[in-house]
């Protein structure tokens, strides 16, 4: 069987990360290297992602990253179909630095590219993990973006519901940071709230039961300073509850939107098993996994999520949009822009607000 080679850049914010996928004529996938350099030390002191310090990290690091995919799947730039580099949406200054190397090695060995969507990315990687069938619903939870989405194809996404202020890693990282847990936030947060009581503070549900399956989380993450400023000096055990109790908020309110989102979803599959697919980087929590364990159970569906390292940022999801584009003729010439807006769906109305990334999407 034939299968098809690709290589993936992606730079978009802290993670500078080159891996080689194949695809098989039958769509199947196969990873052959996914290296992942973070920069989280780089950027810990200022507790969350400084653009100008990513943009020359990755300068520094592209290069070796590239080299070590190509070394680890024991392949040359000459084996490659393709070369696949995100191209937004994302901190511009990262996305340039990866997409005009892309370009560059293109140019020089005279494979087509492949401009990549970010976000089309993550909304493509359970095809790879689980070869899965348009189409599928994707809950998308990372620290820039938090969307539900239709995927209905490649290129055809057709988003149900959005942020319309933070994201939710975002949240995650913010509650941290005014609780003095470090960056990132997420898994600190959760394992704080272990020993945590979630029942302490009643913090509010934003959104909860609205008709439309949106999202809202900044009135939470104020919630939650408030009632740290009025239980100050906050000894180790209150921190823990107020973890705790923003944890049971945010599952509370995932499985609701989350919820809305896959009834629908289910409602126009008939008789066919309808899929929940999660990715992003709050996949990792445990508390809201279960949740939609639990959800998806409850209504029937598949739950897919990828092992954690294709759910946070890798080249291995850029290279498979890659392939999958490929696989229908789909390439892009040597002026692709590098885009720091670019929604997954081109049709949806912008939303006020925006993620860490600044993707108004
Ligand atoms: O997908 P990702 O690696 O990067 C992008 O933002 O694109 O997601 C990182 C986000 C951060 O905000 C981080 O705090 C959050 O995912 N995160 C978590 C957990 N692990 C990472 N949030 C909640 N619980 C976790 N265990
Ligand atoms: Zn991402």
């Amino acid at each position: 069987m034939a299968e098809t080679l690709v290589l993936g850049i992606e730079t978009s914010c802290d993670e500078t990360a080159a891996a080689v996928v194949a695809r098989s004529s039958e769509g199947r996938g196969r990873i052959l290297s996914n290296v992942v350099l973070s920069q989280i030390d780089a950027h810990a002191l200022f507790g969350g992602v400084v653009p100008e310090i990513a943009a020359r990290a990755h300068v520094e690091a592209l290069d070796d990253v590239i080299r070590a995919a190509l070394a680890d799947a024991g392949v040359a730039l000459a084996d490659l179909d393709a070369i696949a580099a995100t191209a937004g949406p994302g901190l511009i200054g990262g996305v340039l630095v990866g997409l005009t190397t892309a370009k560059a090695l293109a140019y020089a060995t005279g494979k087509p590219l492949v401009a990549v969507n970010h976000l089309e990315g993550h909304a493509l990687t359970a095809r790879l993990t689980d070869a899965i069938d348009f189409p599928y619903l994707l809950l998308l939870v990372s620290g820039g973006h938090t969307q539900i989405v239709r995927v209905e194809g490649i290129g055809r996404y057709t988003r149900l519901g959005t942020t319309i202020d933070d994201a939710l890693g975002e949240a995650f990282d913010k509650t941290a940071k005014l609780l003095a847990l470090g960056y990132p936030g997420g898994p600190a947060v959760e394992r704080m709230a272990l020993d945590g009581n979630p029942a302490r503070f009643p913090l509010p549900r934003p959104l909860l039961h609205r008709p439309e399956p949106d999202f809202s989380f900044s009135g939470l993450k104020t919630a939650v300073r408030q009632e740290a400023q009025a239980a100050s000096p906050l000894s180790p055990q209150d921190v823990a509850d107020l973890c705790a109790s923003f944890q049971a908020a945010v599952a509370d309110v995932i499985a609701d939107r989350a919820g809305l989102a896959l009834r629908r979803f289910a409602a126009t599959m008939g008789d066919k098993i309808p899929t929940l697919v999660v990715a992003g980087g709050v996949a990792a929590n445990k508390t809201i996994a279960a949740r939609l364990e639990t959800l998806a159970k409850s209504l029937g569906a598949r739950l897919i999520v990828p092992p954690l390292k294709l759910c946070t940022d890798n080249g291995a999801m850029i290279a498979w949009a890659g392939a999958e584009h490929l696989a229908l003729g789909l390439v892009d010439g040597l002026d692709a822009p590098a885009r720091a807006r670019w929604p997954l769906d081109g049709e949806s109305e912008p939303v006020v607000g925006r993620g860490r990334l600044g993707a108004k999407v």
